[in-house]
């Protein structure tokens, strides 16, 4: 059996020059084990299925077939930067599939968390399934394994596996950055070209903006997450945050609170602004965002997001609290 262990030899990747060697090193040994014949990927778009996708392109061409399963939980743009970056810079045969109303009706009236999350797993195994069944010839599956992963060493994946394929469908797997540590990957990512954008992203979860709209997901709360989401993110793009901060994010809770707009009382969702930094996950302190740029973020949010009439920042480390709100 093959090992799961890293190699004590490697050398920790830290260069571009070392990347460099361990890409070409990973080409040919994908090469050496699939041959001609056919790799399918499920892209999120995050740093470690990117990666994968990145290099197992750069073996085989166009006998990688991806394919990105946007489950509405996606945050703004990303779906679309998923399909630019791979189909015209990588020139990846790479399938979209708009499964948002499957998803959206699934989760439907469910609000109970661990819920939520088997649903978006288990719809999501099932979307991706029926497209591997239209493909023909498929016998490799690749997958974004990274060492922590494999060490199981912190939360961030830990609620992820929900099930699997079929046994008809069990393909044998190819891990090429299975060995890396997430930094490593970062440092791989960047040297395969894939856009900054990508390779610093901040950590996502795979249930995506779904644990973020607390409770039962409506379409309109959804979008006051992305919405509020998206202003946060260019906000602290702008002041140099982003680089910074290990998580940011924004949580749209299942309740209303009174406000005024234009001198008419409204009844509508506070968003909770939530920054955090960490080494694991496993506890995390509170970032000291400037009180000046929490009033314009807050300004912003009140002015341009629908159904939304208050901006409250989440105090808390964790523990108390987690990370996510769900
Ligand atoms: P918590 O909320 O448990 O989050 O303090 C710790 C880290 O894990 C991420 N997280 C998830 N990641 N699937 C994932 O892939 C999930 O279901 C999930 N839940 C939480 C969270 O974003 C944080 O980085």
């Amino acid at each position: 059996m093959e090992s799961n262990k890293r190699p004590e030899t490697m050398e920790r990747i830290t260069t571009k020059a070392l990347a460099d060697a361990f890409i070409a090193e990973q080409i040919a040994a994908i090469r050496a084990q699939v041959g001609e014949k056919k790799v399918l990927l499920a892209l999120s778009g995050g740093v470690d299925s990117s990666v994968c996708a990145a290099l197992i392109s750069r073996a085989v061409g166009k006998n990688l077939t991806c394919v990105h399963v946007n489950h509405g939980l996606l945050r703004k743009g990303e779906p679309e930067q998923v399909c630019e970056v791979f189909r015209k810079q990588f020139d990846v045969n790479l399938v979209y599939v708009d499964a948002v109303d499957r998803f959206l009706d699934k989760l439907a009236g469910v609000s109970e968390p661990e819920q939520k999350r088997k649903v978006i797993g288990a719809e999501f195994i099932r979307v991706f399934e029926e497209e591997a069944r239209k493909l023909s010839e498929i016998e490799f599956l690749a997958q974004g394994t990274i060492y922590p992963d494999i060490l199981e060493s912190g939360p961030v994946k830990a609620h992820h596996n929900v099930g699997g394929l079929p046994d008809d469908l069990k393909f044998e797997l190819v891990e090429p950055i299975k060995f890396l540590y997430k930094d490593e990957v970062r440092v791989v990512g960047s040297a395969l070209g894939l856009p900054d954008a990508m390779v610093n992203r901040q950590p996502f979860p795979g249930p995506g903006l779904g644990v973020r709209c607390v409770g039962a997901i409506t379409r309109d709360r959804l979008e006051a997450v992305r919405e509020s989401d998206a202003i946060l993110r260019e906000e602290f793009a702008k002041n140099g945050l982003a680089g910074k901060v290990w998580q940011y994010f924004t949580i749209v809770p299942d309740f209303k609170s009174t406000g005024i707009t234009d001198g008419k009382r409204t009844y509508e969702w506070p968003v909770v602004i939530r920054a955090i930094n960490t080494r694991d996950a496993v506890t995390a302190t509170v970032e000291n965002v400037p009180f000046e740029l929490l009033e314009h973020i807050t300004d912003r949010i009140t002015h341009e997001v629908r159904g939304v009439n208050r901006v409250l920042f989440d105090l808390t480390p964790k523990p108390s609290a987690t990370i996510e709100w769900e």
